[in-house]
């Protein structure tokens, strides 16, 4: 399994619950020392996992990460992409450079790491057994835009239609589109602190905030239920299953 996104968050917490379960794991990400950590808690959890650096907003590393992975591995048979950025800001004050980054990270990115996988996934291919897997992490938010965030929502929106559109083009790989419920990660943690505390008020105003927020480790386990479950379906929505 490569997990590319695995420096913090749901994707380290994924790749430490597959890797303590057995799997060979690769993670990438762009902080080489955080990527380090994941790998040294991998190993304390029993399991191992192999660090890849990767910005997935440079087309080649993107492109290339996956035919990496597989060399470290001997074969590839899951990729999840879990890299995502989400600047703060109203709409009229965004720029062109800070649409271009969410973009670049959220859509582009995502679609070159999961074009790259196609021929190592391929490869792991083989007569009989389960198809390979890719999965995308999707947000709730896309049908209701938080105010403050919309640049991300739009992205999100086009991941998902890169994984539907991916499903017509390769059938022979299970394209898994995750719709993650709100989940305490470091994702905000870049945020100007006076404008996050309006945001989370505007938020909460707003009626924006219902429902449970999950760990991580929560969000990653049901993540890894759905690749698991094989005949399951290819669109999930964790936000309609219960934590209890
Ligand atoms: N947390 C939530 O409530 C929530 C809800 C719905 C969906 N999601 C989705 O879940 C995914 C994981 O988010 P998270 O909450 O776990 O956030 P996080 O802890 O901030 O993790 C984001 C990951 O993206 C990586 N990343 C960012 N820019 C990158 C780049 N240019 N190249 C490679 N990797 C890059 C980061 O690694 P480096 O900085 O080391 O590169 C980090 O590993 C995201 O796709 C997010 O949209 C999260």
């Amino acid at each position: 399994m490569l997990v590319v996104g695995a420096s913090s968050g749901i994707g380290r917490a994924l790749a430490l619950l597959a890797a303590g379960a057995g799997a060979a794991v690769a993670v990438a990400a762009r902080r080489l020392d955080e990527l380090e950590a994941t790998v040294s808690q991998a190993k304390a959890a029993g399991g191992a996992a192999q660090r890849l650096w990767c910005d997935v907003t440079e087309p080649q590393a993107a492109r290339s990460v996956a035919a990496d992975a597989a060399q470290l591995l001997g074969g590839l048979d899951t990729v999840v992409f879990s890299s995502g950025v989400a600047p703060l800001g109203r709409l009229s004050d965004a720029s062109a450079e800070e649409w271009e980054v969410v973009l670049a990270t959220n859509v582009v990115g995502g679609a070159l790491v999961l074009a790259g996988a196609l021929q190592p996934l391929r490869d792991a291919h083989g007569a009989s057994g389960p198809r390979p897997s890719v999965v995308v992490l999707s947000t709730h938010i896309v049908e209701r835009p938080w105010p403050g965030i919309v640049p991300y929502a739009a992205s999100k929106a086009a991941l998902a239609t890169v994984a539907r559109g991916l499903r017509g083009e390769e059938p022979w790989l299970r394209v898994l589109d995750v719709v993650v419920p709100n989940t305490t990660t470091p994702f905000a943690d870049g945020w100007e602190k006076a404008a996050a505390s309006e945001a989370v008020t505007a938020w909460a105003n707003g009626g924006y905030l219902e429902g449970p927020v999950w760990s991580a480790e929560q969000t990653a386990a049901a993540v890894l239920d759905a690749l698991v479950a094989e005949e399951g379906p290819d669109d999930v929505d964790l936000t309609a299953l219960s934590t209890d």
